[in-house]
C-alpha cells in the first residue's frame, strides 16, 4: 500500500485565496487586516520564518509591519513596543518571533500581548479558551494539522485513536485539545513514554511533533492510518526531513503529511485566517 499525500502546499494555496477575498470584502468596509511581527536578533532560520510571514500578508491584502531590533533590546523596550501595538488600531494581530534573546522571559513577553491580538495563540488566555471551548486563537501549526485533517474528510474524528507525540506549549499540548474538541479520543505521548509503538500502532491518526528524525517507523504505524509530520529537521545529507521515516512509512500509512510541502506552510496560513479573524471581529467592535 501506498499512502496518499496530503498537500500542504496545495491547501494552503485554496485557504489563503479564500483568505484574501474575506480581505479585500473587509477592506470594502474601511479595514485592512494589520499584522505586526516582532524580531529580535539575528537568528538565521527565524529571519526567513518572519520574511515568509509577512510576504504571505502582503500576497493576502493584509496590511503588515516588520519590527526588527538588535539583540541588545531589553526586555522592558520589547514589553513598551508590544502594548504600543496592542493600542494601534491599525493592527489586528501581533506576533514576537521566538526564540527570543535569553535576558527576554517569552513568557513574559507572550501574556503582555492583547489576547484579542495574540494569532500565534499562545497566550494563556488562548490555551485557556482552547481548554474550555471558548472562542479565542488558536496556535497555527496544530490548527494547520487539524485543517489537513478536514481536507480528507476527518473533521469530526469520534470513535478514531489519536497519538500525539510530543508535549510542547506551541504544539503538542494545544494539537492534543483540538483532537479532543474534534471528538477524537487522544493519547499525548513523549520521548520519555514506554513502548510508544505500542500506543501509535493503535492509532487511526498518529501526530509526530518532537523535533527528531525517525520518531516514527513503519512498524509503529497501523495499516491506513492517518500520519501528520510536524517536525522540521536536517537528515545526513542536510536536506529537510519531518520526524516520520517517510520513506519506510508511506507504505503503510493511509495518508501522510511530507516534509518539505506539508505542515509547514499550513502554519503560515493559518497565521492569516487568524489575522483575518482578528481583523473581523475587531470591524465588528
Ligand atoms: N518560532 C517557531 N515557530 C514559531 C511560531 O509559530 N510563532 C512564533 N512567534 N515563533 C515561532
Amino acid at each position: 500500500m501506498t499512502a496518499q499525500l496530503i498537500d500542504g502546499n496545495a491547501l494552503s494555496r485554496q485557504l489563503r485565496a479564500e483568505v484574501a477575498q474575506r480581505a479585500s470584502t473587509l477592506k470594502t468596509q474601511g479595514t485592512t487586516p494589520g499584522l505586526a511581527v516582532i524580531l529580535v536578533g539575528d537568528n538565521s532560520a527565524s529571519q526567513v520564518y518572519v520574511r515568509n510571514k509577512v510576504k504571505a500578508c502582503e500576497d493576502a491584502g493584509f496590511h503588515s509591519v516588520l519590527e526588527k531590533y538588535d539583540a541588545s533590546m531589553t526586555e522592558a523596550e520589547l514589553l513598551a513596543r508590544v502594548e504600543a501595538l496592542n493600542n494601534d488600531p491599525s493592527i489586528h494581530g501581533i506576533l514576537v518571533q521566538l526564540p527570543l534573546p535569553k535576558h527576554i522571559d517569552d513568557h513574559k513577553v507572550i501574556e503582555t500581548i492583547s489576547p484579542a491580538k495574540d494569532v500565534d495563540g499562545f497566550h494563556v488566555a488562548s490555551a485557556g479558551a482552547l481548554m474550555v471551548g471558548e472562542v479565542g486563537f488558536k496556535a497555527c501549526t496544530p490548527y494547520g494539522c487539524m485543517k489537513m485533517l478536514e481536507s480528507i474528510g476527518m473533521k469530526d474524528l469520534r470513535g478514531k485513536h489519536a497519538v500525539v507525540i510530543g508535549r510542547s506549549n506551541i504544539v503538542g499540548k494545544p494539537m492534543a485539545m483540538m483532537l479532543l474538541a474534534a471528538n477524537a479520543t487522544v493519547t499525548i505521548t513523549h520521548s520519555g513514554t514506554a513502548d510508544l509503538a505500542a500506543m501509535t500502532r493503535q492509532a487511526d491518526v498518529v501526530v509526530a511533533a518532537v523535533g527528531k528524525r525517525n520518531v516514527l517507523t513503519a512498524d509503529m504505524v497501523k495499516p491506513g492510518a492517518v500520519v501528520i509530520d510536524v517536525g522540521m529537521n536536517r537528515n545526513d545529507e542536510g536536506k529537510l526531513c519531518g520526524d516520520v521515516d517517510f520513506g519506510g512509512v508511506k507504505e503503510v500509512a493511509g495518508f501522510i503529511t511530507p516534509v518539505p510541502g506539508g505542515v509547514g506552510p499550513m502554519t503560515i496560513t493559518m497565521l492569516l485566517v487568524n489575522t483575518m479573524e482578528a481583523a473581523e471581529r475587531a470591524s465588528v467592535g
